[in-house]
């Protein structure tokens, strides 16, 4: 049983902030993170930064000020602030009034751009437990830190973190949630699976793909799999053929408690992919949107059920998730290795 009622994001890690199109150079953007303010701007130089949203002077949000592709300014009395978050100016300082502006700068967010997405590290707000970045940003596997997704779909699901990462890890929901004619039918196969631990996560061993998708023969051959999980809510599935990998990422980011952006991308080497770009939106969004649309159903229970009853094999990746987030906090707070909760196990669930 894991009982939901407590509310918590993970800290001193990275999150998936946006995909890299999103921010053009020269411009800013405001977006809540882990019921933070926080703007985000690329320079005209084409760096990427983030601070937080507040100006430190009277509290209004730098996102309602200016840009000139170089510095923020505030609209209420004009500071103005580098994009490292440095207080640089107060216009209405005479010359002869000195004072050390930088007891006025922004605290900014270290920021890290790869393979078309923007990552953003999140430390802890208690500046005792805040801690640097130890761990790299992540990646998906197989491709260089140059390139792009070929597709990005971004969703907001009404729902806290934890019902959106663990609906993105179940087995068992696709025949009764997914009913698309492009993707399967309700028909329930055996499916028996290795999973072994992995960095902050599991990784579901790589096999050859019985039960496929109808989608999947656009591909070629058929394909092998392996899907990596890790927190904070970071998913790589790897498809390749003998001559093609295709990967999804899917990054699951909290904005606030209810609130929760799912953002979907796919990787490929595919010479004739560029064919499938006019349709693969729609499909994306159908595909999600069934995901979001039951757990929207399922934010109605949750107003008068606080347990979950997790079963096994076909909920163990979701008991993995809790398990996961609990440790990583714990060893966090007490400041020691994370020991990763997960054994090397076969699951086995008809879906
Ligand atoms: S509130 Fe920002 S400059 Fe005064
Ligand atoms: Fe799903």
């Amino acid at each position: 049983m894991v009982a939901v009622d407590e509310i918590y994001f993970l800290r001193n890690i990275w999150y998936h902030a946006m995909p890299s199109h999103e921010l053009k150079p020269g411009k800013m953007m405001a977006k809540v993170l882990l019921n933070e303010p926080v703007l985000f701007g690329r320079t005209k130089g084409g760096k990427a930064f983030a601070m937080r949203d507040i100006c430190p002077h009277r509290a209004v949000p730098l996102s309602c000020g200016w840009f000139d592709g170089e510095q923020v300014q505030c609209c209420y009395h004009g500071w103005r602030f580098a994009s490292n978050g440095q207080c640089t100016e107060i216009p209405s300082l005479m010359e002869d009034q000195q004072m050390d502006l930088n007891r006025f700068n922004v605290q900014s967010y270290e920021v890290r751009e790869v393979q078309g997405n923007i990552w953003i590290y999140m430390p802890d707000p208690d500046r005792n437990k805040a801690k640097s970045s130890t761990l790299d940003v992540p990646r998906v596997p197989g491709f260089a830190d140059d390139v792009k997704p070929n597709i990005t779909y971004t969703m907001r699901f009404p729902c806290y973190i934890d019902h959106a990462v663990v609906g993105l890890m179940d087995p068992a929901h696709s025949p009764f949630v997914h009913r698309s004619w492009w993707w399967r039918g309700g028909d329930l196969n055996p499916e028996i699976k290795w999973f072994d631990p992995s960095l902050l996560g599991f990784t579901m061993r790589k096999h050859r793909m019985g039960n496929m998708g109808r989608g999947y023969w656009l591909i070629g051959g058929v394909p092998d799999n392996e899907i990596i999980f890790y927190l904070p809510g970071v998913r790589t599935e790897e498809t390749t053929t003998a001559k093609y990998r295709a990967v999804n990422l899917t990054t699951v980011t909290p904005l606030t408690d209810d609130q929760t952006d799912v953002t979907f991308e796919l990787y490929w080497d595919i010479p004739w992919g560029s064919l499938l770009k006019p349709i693969l939106p729609a499909m994306i969004c159908s595909f999600l949107g069934q995901d979001r649309d039951v757990v929207i159903k399922q934010q109605e229970g949750l107003k008068y059920e606080k347990v979950l009853r997790l079963i096994k094999d076909s909920d163990t990746p979701a008991r993995w998730y809790y398990q996961l987030k609990n440790e990583y906090r714990r060893s966090q707070e007490e400041n020691r290795e994370f020991v990763s909760p997960v054994k090397t196990q076969q699951l086995k669930w008809l879906a």
